[in-house]
């Protein structure tokens, strides 16, 4: 098993653990975030909310962060649009990539739905590494944003 394989088969269930469906959105991504940023040390863990046709920041752990994010632009705005998780080996090389920090090197986004599929709200996470993610975060952060979804 991977490093990362053990790390996430750690944190999943601890994840499901932490989410409280009586405090209601904001705590447990908030939470989330924390959990995933402590256990891997990524660069920035957090949630952008789709409200109309933007992206606005939501919990999350790590540096400041642009606030608004329009459909289809940058990692998170083409996730959302394309529906998909979006992993980007070298964000110096995704044409419409969005810096919020020049430390980030590596991102990942995954949507996250309501109960009739649209897409609510993104996680985004940064990393300093170049191709920090593949596969392996896609299946496990999968898992956890499952969770999330749950309290949508
Ligand atoms: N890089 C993102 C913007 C959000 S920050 O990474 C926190 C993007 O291109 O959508």
């Amino acid at each position: 098993m991977s490093d990362k394989t053990i790390k996430y088969t750690g944190l999943v269930p601890k994840i499901k653990a932490l989410i409280d469906k009586e405090i209601g959105l904001v705590g447990n991504l908030a939470n989330t975030s924390a959990a995933i940023k402590e256990e891997f040390g990524f660069l920035w863990v957090g949630f952008y909310l789709v409200e109309g046709n933007e992206l606005l920041l939501g919990p999350f752990q790590g540096p400041v962060a642009c606030t608004r994010i329009a459909r289809g632009r940058g990692v998170c705005g083409k996730s959302w649009e394309m529906d998909q998780a979006l992993v980007v080996d070298n964000v110096h090389e995704f044409a419409d990539h969005i810096p919020c920090s020049d430390k980030a090197n590596s991102e990942i986004v995954l949507p996250v739905h309501d109960q009739d599929s649209n897409v609510k709200l993104v996680m985004d996470i940064d990393s300093v590494d170049l191709a920090a993610f593949d596969d392996t975060d896609v299946q496990y952060l999968g898992e956890i944003v499952k969770e999330i979804e749950s309290l949508l």
